[in-house]
């Protein structure tokens, strides 16, 4: 183990040499910032003051010259070489509600549910605690590096389940899709701060794209089995392209039929009898100035999420009413 001393918070944690500093943080319970945990999004930045580091991933989009020339690093793909002292800003709303674990988990069941998203179900080792909306890492056999993948059932059932769309070519769902049950993978977590916000009194907008489903899922059902929904309305839309693509709204769970407004939004159907148009167009459409009443949760494609983040801006949402992962 390594001791990790943060600077100017004093903090301290030990980190095995095999984890990473941004893990090892939020194992001990450390609030360091973060998102995607894949080296994207740069939140996980942090100056080493003292020791040495090596980096998981040379090409991580959010790590460039400049911050090599600094002497900055990246939590998320850092692993220490030694002691070290290292300095960022701790984020209380960081500090994890259930501090991650890594363990091993058995894939027990595989079921497809559109023409490119699969439900695949595992069974871990240890506590299955976390919050609607969080994610896992999955150490996938042949792959180099985790994949986080968002679970789309709720804690305490005895299994992680993701709902995932497979990219083709995409060396993550490649090797998923060649899984069958019993096959064994490494599983690290509960990740995220975007998880449902059972405190808050308005109504919830959840809003999908692609592998984006499987929390959004999670979280309406979480918000219903919460009691939410006795006195908050919840609309639910999905983003996809053609006919092809939609789901059967029993998916989000058959108690939830009388609960959740479902509205698909098609950008490529001209003959559909569902909404035409990109998903966050049909949002603003229906709501308008009221968007900024709700607390708002998103996952999807970069291109679906940059467009929501837009949207939500103009109509003056408050960003603590929003809720997302930064995987790109
Ligand atoms: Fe490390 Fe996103 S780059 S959490």
């Amino acid at each position: 183990m390594n001791k990790i001393t943060t600077t100017p918070d004093g903090a301290s944690f030990d980190c095995d040499p095999n984890d990473t500093i941004l893990r090892a943080a939020l194992r001990a319970g450390v609030g360091m910032p973060y998102s995607c945990n894949v080296g994207s999004c740069g939140n996980c930045k942090f100056e080493l003051i003292e020791g040495e580091v090596s980096h998981l991933r040379e090409d991580s989009p959010a790590w460039g010259e400049r911050d090599q020339k600094r002497n900055r690093w990246l939590g998320c793909q850092a692993r220490p070489d030694g002691p070290c002292t290292v300095k960022f800003r701790a984020d209380p709303a960081c500090v994890p509600l259930h501090p991650p674990v890594s363990r091993p988990a058995e894939l027990t069941s595989v079921t497809q549910i559109t023409h490119d998203i699969t439900e695949f179900r595992f069974m871990a080792d240890g506590p299955d605690d976390f919050r609607p909306g969080q994610y896992a890492l999955l150490h996938l056999p042949g792959v180099k590096g985790a994949r986080p993948y968002s679970m789309c059932n709720l804690p305490g059932e005895d299994s992680w389940n993701f709902q995932i769309r497979r990219v083709p070519g995409g060396k993550g769902t490649e090797a998923l899709w060649a899984m069958t049950p019993g096959d064994r993978v490494r599983m690290d977590g509960p990740y995220s701060t975007a998880y449902l916000r059972e405190d808050s009194p308005r109504d919830l907008i959840l809003m999908a794209g692609g592998s984006g489903l499987s929390p959004m899922v999670s979280i309406a059902r979480g918000a219903k089995a919460a009691g939410m929904l006795k006195d908050r309305q919840l609309h639910f839309y999905y983003g996809a392209r053609g006919e092809q693509d939609l789901i059967d709204p029993i998916l989000l769970g058959e108690d939830l039929a009388d609960s959740v407004r479902f509205t698909a939004a098609l950008s490529d159907a001209p003959e559909t009898s569902h909404r035409q148009g990109f998903l966050h167009d049909v949002v603003a459409q229906d709501l308008g100035d009221a968007l900024k009443d709700h607390e708002i949760y998103f996952a999807g494609p970069a291109v679906m999420s940059a467009a929501i983040q837009k949207m939500a801006h103009e109509a003056g949402v408050p960003m603590d009413q929003l809720h997302f992962d930064e995987f790109y």
